[in-house]
């Protein structure tokens, strides 16, 4: 193996950065990023990015930014700050406030020239059922489209993609096309378990419909050989990535 695979992203989905740093050590010849989300980050504290910079992962800041825009522009500034590849905010936070975020982090970027991080979207979360969305946001219809309709305002405010279930994948990757950027969690090889993940996908399948990136977390973290896992998964989606 050459070069750690892009493709594949490491939720480190842990409880202290000491874990977490002893992941991307170890798996850093095989993955090249690293997903951190309000767990990690708020146990272990910002310091944490540099600590994976360090160990040679890029970062992937799962924070899911929902506030005012001026509060989010300057969250992503910060972000951007601390240099992570990558982050996310919510797009049901509106345009206006993804458009103030995208520019401040240009802006800033153009100031300090520092790199741009890529700003990917949230649309509905998984965890929203229609019902819910229907009974407590007051928006009936079908989820698919209120999802299309949020990701439709990230592109509009500049976003560089979203993140985006396997299940809606190919619907999104025809409405938005391939100069965006699609995440897929939800990711499952065939052979392991499905956890709490209702609707899953195989690695080679969601790389099949266009994933840009798979994030995966308890298949490699709890497997008892995280290392042939992984092979196994890069050698499952190695066709796949043209
Ligand atoms: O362990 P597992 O592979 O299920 O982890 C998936 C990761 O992706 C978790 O960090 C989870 O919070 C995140 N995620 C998800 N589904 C979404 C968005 C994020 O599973 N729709």
């Amino acid at each position: 193996m050459s070069q750690p695979n892009e493709h594949l992203m490491l939720a480190l989905d842990v409880d202290s950065g000491l874990k977490a740093v002893e992941w991307v050590k170890r798996l850093k010849p095989f993955i090249s990023w690293y997903k951190v989300g309000s767990r990690l980050f708020l146990a272990e504290g910002p310091h944490i990015i540099d600590h994976i910079h360090k160990s040679g992962g890029k970062v992937f800041l799962d924070l899911k930014f929902y506030d005012i825009p001026n509060t989010v522009a300057q969250a992503g500034v910060e972000a951007s700050r601390m240099g992570v590849e990558m982050f996310n905010v919510h797009a049901l936070g509106g345009i206006e406030m993804m458009k103030a975020c995208r520019e401040a982090c240009a802006d800033f970027s153009i100031q300090q020239h520092v790199p741009l991080p890529r700003i990917l979207a949230v649309t509905l979360l998984t965890s929203h059922s229609k019902i819910m969305v229907e009974k407590e946001m007051g928006l009936p219809g079908p989820l698919l489209l209120h999802s299309i309709r949020l990701a439709r305002m990230a592109k509009e405010a500049g976003l560089d993609g979203i993140i985006t279930s396997a299940l809606e994948l190919p619907v999104m990757k025809k409405e938005f096309g391939s100069d965006w950027r699609y995440i897929v969690p939800g990711i499952r090889p065939s052979w392991s378990d499905h956890n709490d993940q209702k609707r899953v996908e195989t690695p080679q399948e969601a790389m099949a419909q266009g994933a840009d990136f798979l994030v995966i977390g308890r298949p490699i973290l709890t497997a008892q050989n995280p290392e042939e896992t992984v092979q196994k998964i890069i050698l499952e989606i190695s066709p796949k990535i043209v």
